[in-house]
């Protein structure tokens, strides 16, 4: 089954495979505090992105966790490159939803601050950090539903989930159905 609906002018849909490779106008980068690089997306991103968004990170110096910063996507198939920082999965009691959700909303918001309509959005947290997907993907799709009913419709026109493979990609695509239940003919 497709994993693709609409909402109020925006496509949501889910792509199985490498971020650094899909088409976009911007791609979401899973970092960290320091913005100093790593491994998972933020090595992916780096690698194919090339030195310029380290050099730009570095400029910027840092981000807080639950927040998102903007740079330019080097070599990337797409123009800007948003680093947003996810929590560090703990006991589930210390603010890791609200950080979560935060961090999901701050790469949204920006997207649509400067005007990109295609934004690509990793699994953010559910690697390294450790954040247990079968709640991660739920809330990720809560925060997209939630940002796209205060938003004026179609101010981002579609926002599609990269998944690295196909267990992440079924988790998601459950929560996906469960969020935006309507079918994917739902006049827009
Ligand atoms: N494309 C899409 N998804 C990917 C890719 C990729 N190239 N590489 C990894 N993933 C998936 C992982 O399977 C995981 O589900 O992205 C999700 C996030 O995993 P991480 O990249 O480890 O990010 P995170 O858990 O947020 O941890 C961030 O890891 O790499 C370091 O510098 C980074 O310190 C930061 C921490």
């Amino acid at each position: 089954m497709l994993g693709l609906r609409h909402f109020r002018g925006s496509a949501i849909d889910l792509f199985q495979g490498d971020i650094t490779e899909f088409v976009c106008d911007v791609m979401v980068n899973a970092a960290n505090e320091s913005l100093g690089g790593g491994g998972g997306v933020d090595g992916a991103i780096h690698r194919a992105g090339g030195p310029s968004i380290l050099a730009a990170c570095r400029e910027i110096g840092g981000c807080p966790t639950g927040q998102a910063v903007i740079t330019g996507a080097g070599s990337l198939p797409a123009q800007r490159v948003i680093h947003a920082v996810g929590p560090i999965w703990k006991s589930g009691k210390e603010g890791e939803a609200a950080l979560l959700e935060s961090a999901y909303r701050s790469s949204l918001q920006l997207a649509a601050q400067h005007g990109l309509k295609h934004i690509a959005l990793p699994s953010i947290s559910t690697g390294v950090y450790g954040y247990p997907i079968e709640k991660a993907a739920p809330l990720a799709l809560q925060v997209v539903m939630g940002f796209l009913e205060e938003s004026p419709p179609g101010l981002l026109r579609r926002i599609t989930f990269v998944l690295f493979d196909r267990t992440q990609y079924q988790v998601f695509q459950k929560a996906l159905f469960a969020t935006f239940p309507e079918a994917a003919e739902e006049r827009t």
